[in-house]
């Protein structure tokens, strides 16, 4: 169908169904053992309903804001998600490239199709990117890394720490990795693909099992761009990080593992009894992914102490069916999304959103 009949993020996954070969489907789709987590990231947004306030003026609204101090347009970014190429032969690419028309923060995946300098020449200046970053056994190679990344002009290194092996996700082991896929790694991230297994078990068996509380040390030492750890972690904090995503990895890693917007609520409580922190917080900087799909569920995190929240898959479907189009249109979605429902809500801007906006008694923490 023609882009202009898409009326939702859901859209875009209906017809990146029908249009991707049936292996990047499985790949893209798939998620952990009996995909529980999955369905659950976007149930759990279910039990959290809104408390509008009315006659406000809401004639401007304004849902801008800024995530680790950059200017964002709308408070999502653009997760990271490796192997676009699978997708569409400009892969990530086409995330840059909408992202920079639409002032948005694009994460660039370490096993990205296209090379890390690529993705980093296609940005306009000025354009912020942040880096995700799996951690190669081999320290040398990942301290090359993140000092490229941090050369470059990177603006953040989040650390994936929800993945010291990749989850099965079955629909993706069915498929075989074949001989005609090392076009969609790049070099830059990963080395020693194991071909039998799937897409995800194929490029991951790099990443360091052993990696643990103590290597932040390292990692602050040898960077100075702010660390962010990317799955759930509440030592976080204690260990000084700028903050942490919340986040199950889309419901690829451990199945059964809690929606990030639960753990949000969680969270927020400990660090308030036990530190004295209020949220969102400058900082200490707190972000949630999984199951995003409305301006709504954005808002409902926002309202429960979220600087910004992180959206994967529907990114990925809207350039696989449309390339940088696709991209666009994901996004001006998200921001007649915003627009409406901040009016709806009666917020003039992200300040407005407070706790009381939203009821969530059926997920308080336990
Ligand atoms: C991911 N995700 C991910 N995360 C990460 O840290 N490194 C990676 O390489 C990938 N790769 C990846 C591939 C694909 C196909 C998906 C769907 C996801 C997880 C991603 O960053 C994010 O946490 C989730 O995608 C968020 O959930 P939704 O928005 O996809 O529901």
């Amino acid at each position: 169908p023609p882009l202009d009949e898409i009326l939702n993020l859901h859209d875009f996954e209906n017809i990146a169904k029908q249009v991707l070969p049936e292996k990047a489907w499985a790949y893209y789709s798939s998620a952990a053992d009996d995909e529980i987590t999955n369905r659950e990231n976007h149930a759990a947004y279910h039990r959290i309903w809104f408390r509008p306030r009315v006659l406000r003026d809401v004639t401007k609204v304004d849902w801008s804001t800024t995530i680790l101090g950059h200017k964002s347009s709308m408070p999502v970014y653009i997760s990271a998600t490796a192997l676009g190429k699978l997708g569409h032969p400009d892969g990530e690419l086409n995330l840059t490239r909408a992202a920079a028309k639409h002032g948005v923060i694009q994460m660039i995946p370490t096993l990205a199709s296209c090379s890390f300098d690529e993705i980093v020449d296609a940005a306009q200046p000025g354009q912020v990117q942040f880096f995700q970053l799996y951690v190669n056994k081999d320290r040398a190679i990942t301290k090359k890394l993140v000092q490229h990344a941090e050369g470059r002009g990177v603006k953040g290194l989040f650390i994936t720490v929800d993945a010291p092996q990749l989850g099965r996700r079955e629909k993706d082991m069915r498929m075989k990795f074949e001989a005609e896929d090392p076009s969609v790694v790049s070099k830059s991230g990963s080395q020693g693909v194991d071909r039998s297994q799937g897409a995800a078990r194929a490029i991951s068996s790099f990443i360091d099992t052993a990696l643990k509380w103590d290597d932040l040390e390292w990692f602050k030492s040898i960077t100075k761009m702010p660390i962010i750890l990317k799955g759930d972690a509440l030592q976080a904090y204690d260990s000084g990080v700028a903050g942490v995503v919340l986040s199950n990895h889309g419901g690829r890693q451990l199945d059964f593992a809690r929606s990030g917007i639960e753990i949000l609520v969680e969270v927020v409580a400990k660090l308030k009894e036990k530190r004295g922190l209020s949220f969102p917080n400058e900082k200490f900087q707190l972000f949630v992914d999984g199951g995003v799909r409305r301006a709504t569920d954005v808002l409902k995190a926002i309202a429960l102490g979220a600087t910004a929240v992180g959206v994967g898959r529907p990114f990925l479907y809207s350039f696989s069916a449309y390339g940088t189009e696709g991209v666009e249109k994901a996004i001006r979605i998200l921001h007649d999304e915003f627009e409406m429902n901040m009016r709806l809500l009666g917020a003039r801007t992200l300040k407005d959103i407070v706790p009381e906006m939203v009821d969530a008694s059926n997920i308080q923490s336990h």
